[in-house]
C-alpha cells in the first residue's frame, strides 16, 4: 500500500499535524503575530497555545530542531528549516531533509490523515505546480518500506493533505505521486534478494509496466544476443545457471517533435560475485544492487509512459548475473562486442562495462538516438571519490555535463563530472587484444578508465554521459527521507532531463 497525497478537503478536520516552520515563523508566533502557518493551521489547532508548546521545548524553528507535541488528542509535529537564506536548492534539501525527520515521527502515532503545511515557494526558487510535485515526490520517497520478508508486514500509508491547497494543484500532485511511486517500484526491485530477482524475473517486470502503461517491450534472449554478435554481454551471461537477457522498452511520442529518440541504458547485474575474480564476501554483500542501473531505467519509463513527453524514448537495460561457473569467462579470455572490438577479459568483476559495451551498440544500430545517458553501479573507484551523496557524471558534452549537473541539484539526487580525459587511455589498452576491461594501477582512476571504456563503444559524434551511482544507489547516511535500503537514484534526473529536453 502507498501513500496517498491530495488537496485539503472542506472537513478541516486532521488525524495529525506536520508543519515545516521557519525561524521567523516561530518568533512570530511567539509574538502572537498572524502569520501564514497560524493562519493556515488555524482549524486544526485550535484552541491550542502554539506559543507556548515551542516555549516549553525551546523550539526556535532551526534546522535539524522538531517539535512534537499532542493537543486533543492531536499529534502535532514541527520540524525546523531555519531561515531559508542559502541558494534555492540548498534551502529545498533543507525541507526534504525535515520533511523526512517529520515523517518519521509522525509513522510511530499511525495517524491516518496528516495535514502538512510548508512554507510559500518562494524561498526555493520554484514555480508553485513544480514546487507541490516536488515536495510530493519527497513524501512518497519518504514513506518507502521495503517488508515482504518480514513476518510483520505492518506498513503505514497515510492521506497526506496540502493545508491551502486547491483543486489546481492536483496535477501537481499527480505528477508527484507518479514519480514517487515508480522511484519506489525500482527501490524494491533493488532491495529484492537476489535468489528472488534475476534477469527472468527483471524482464517479467518490465513487461508488466509495459503493459499496464503501454510501452513496447522486447527482449532478446541470451542465445541471441550472442549470434547477434554481443560476444561481451554474452561472456558474462553464460556463467550463470539464471539466463542472461536484454531487455528494451519503448515509448513512442504520439507527435515527437524531434525524429531521433533519447536512449536511457541502465547496468541490470542482478547479483555480481566477481565472477571468476570472485570477490571477497566482504565487498560482495550488497551486490543485489548491482541491477539498479536497469531498475532505473524501468522507473523512469514507467514514469514518461505517464507524463507523455513530446519526445520517444528507448530504454535498454542488459540483465545477468557475474557468477563463477564451469561456464563462466576466465581472465585471460579475448571476446568480441557486437561493433568488432576485441576485449582482454583481464578481470571478470568488471562485467557492468561488458554488458553495457554490446547494449550501447545495439541501441545506435537499431535506433539511432539523439542522445544517450547511460546508468549503471559501474565501479568502487567512483564510490570511494564521491561517497553517498554525488553520482559520477562523464561526458565530453559540455552542454550535457551543464545541464545533468543543474538537474541533479534541482531534483535533489545529484551529479558531478569527472574528466573524461584522454590521458588515461593507456590504462585500458591490452597487450593481446584492441583493449582491456580493466584499468590499471599506475593510472588509477577507476571510473574515469571505466567511462573511456564505454567510449570506444560510442560511435563518433553521438551526444552521450555517462552516470556512475556506485555509491548513491543504496544504504545513505544521515538523509532523513531515505531509508537503509535502496534509493532509487538517477530515476529523477533521467525523468527531468527528458522533459527538458522537450522544453527545448
Ligand atoms: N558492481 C561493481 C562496482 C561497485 C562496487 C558497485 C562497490 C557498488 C559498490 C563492479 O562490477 C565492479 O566490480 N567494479 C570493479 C572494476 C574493477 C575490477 C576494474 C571495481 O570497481 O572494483
Ligand atoms: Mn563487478
Ligand atoms: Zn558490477
Amino acid at each position: 500500500m502507498s501513500i496517498s497525497v491530495s488537496i485539503e478537503s472542506s472537513k478541516k478536520t486532521a488525524g495529525a499535524v506536520l508543519a515545516a516552520v521557519t525561524i521567523s515563523d516561530v518568533s512570530s508566533s511567539l509574538r502572537s503575530l498572524p502569520d501564514f502557518f497560524a493562519s493556515a493551521l488555524a482549524p486544526y489547532i485550535k484552541g491550542i497555545d502554539v506559543a507556548a508548546v515551542f516555549k516549553a521545548v525551546n523550539f526556535t524553528g532551526k534546522v535539524g530542531q522538531s517539535c512534537a507535541h499532542v493537543a486533543n488528542g492531536i499529534p502535532l509535529v514541527f520540524v525546523g528549516l531555519g531561515d531559508l537564506d542559502k541558494k534555492a536548492v540548498e534551502n529545498m534539501e533543507t525541507l526534504r531533509r525535515a520533511l523526512g525527520t517529520g515523517y518519521n515521527y509522525l509513522k510511530a502515532t499511525d495517524a491516518k490523515e496528516i495535514m502538512l503545511c510548508v512554507p510559500e515557494p518562494k524561498p526555493f526558487d520554484l514555480a508553485r505546480e513544480v514546487y507541490v510535485e516536488q515536495v510530493t515526490t519527497l513524501l512518497h520517497i519518504a514513506s518507502y518500506q521495503y517488508v515482504e520478508f518480514k513476518k510483520d508486514k505492518k506498513t503505514w500509508s497515510p492521506k497526506i493533505s496540502f493545508v491551502g491547497s486547491d483543486k489546481k494543484n492536483l496535477p501537481s500532485i499527480e505528477n508527484g505521486t507518479i514519480i514517487g511511486e515508480a522511484m519506489n517500484m525500482a527501490r524494491t526491485l533493488s532491495d529484492t534478494p537476489p535468489n528472488h530477482m534475476y534477469p527472468q524475473i527483471m524482464a517479467d517486470k518490465a513487461k508488466q509496466i509495459a503493459k499496464k502503461y503501454g510501452l513496447t517491450y522486447t527482449v532478446i534472449s541470451q542465445e541471441e544476443a550472442r549470434e547477434m554478435g554481443m560476444g561481451c554481454f554474452y561472456s558474462v551471461a553464460k556463467g550463470s545457471e539464471h539466463e542472461g537477457k536484454i531487455v528494451v522498452l519503448e515509448y513512442k511520442a504520439a507527435n515527437a517533435a524531434k525524429k531521433q529518440p533519447i536512449a536511457l541504458v541502465g547496468k541490470g547485474v542482478c547479483f555480481d560475485t566477481g565472477g571468476i575474480s570472485l570477490k571477497p564476501s566482504n565487498y560482495m554483500t550488497g551486490m543485489k544492487y548491482d541491477m539498479s542501473g536497469a531498475a532505473a531505467v524501468f522507473a523512469s519509463m514507467q514514469i514518461i509512459a505517464q507524463l507523455k513527453p513530446n519526445v520517444s524514448v528507448i530504454g535498454v537495460t542488459p540483465l545477468v548475473e557475474n557468477m563463477p561457473s564451469g561456464h563462466a569467462s576466465k581472465q585471460d579470455d579475448v571476446v568480441i562486442a557486437m561493433n568488432g572490438i576485441n576485449v582482454e577479459i583481464e578481470n571478470t568483476d568488471a562485467e557492468g562495462r561488458l554488458i553495457l559495451s554490446d547494449a550501447l551498440c545495439h541501441v545506435q544500430k537499431k535506433y539511432d538516438p539523439a542522445v544517450i545517458i547511460d546508468i549503471a553501479t559501474l565501479t568502487g573507484s567512483c564510490a570511494a571519490t564521491f561517497g553517498p551523496f554525488f553520482a559520477g557524471l562523464m561526458t565530453r558534452d559540455e552542454d550535457l555535463a551543464k545541464e545533468l549537473t543543474e538537474i541533479g541539484f534541482f531534483v535533489g539526487d545529484k551529479v558531478w563530472p569527472l574528466p573524461l580525459s584522454d590521458e588515461y587511455k593507456p590504462a585500458i589498452e591490452s597487450s593481446v587484444a584492441d583493449i582491456s576491461n580493466s584499468g590499471s594501477q599506475t593510472y588509477k582512476a577507476g571510473a574515469i578508465t571505466a567511462a573511456l571504456f564505454l567510449e570506444h563503444f560510442i560511435e563518433k559524434g553521438r551526444r552521450w554521459a555517462h552516470l556512475d551511482i556506485a555509491g548513491t544507489d543504496s544504504k545513505i547516511p544521515g538523509t532523513t527521507y531515505l531509508g537503509k535500503g535502496a534509493t532509487g537514484t538517477g530515476i529523477r534526473v533521467l525523468v527531468e532531463f527528458v522533459r527538458r529536453f522537450v522544453a527545448k
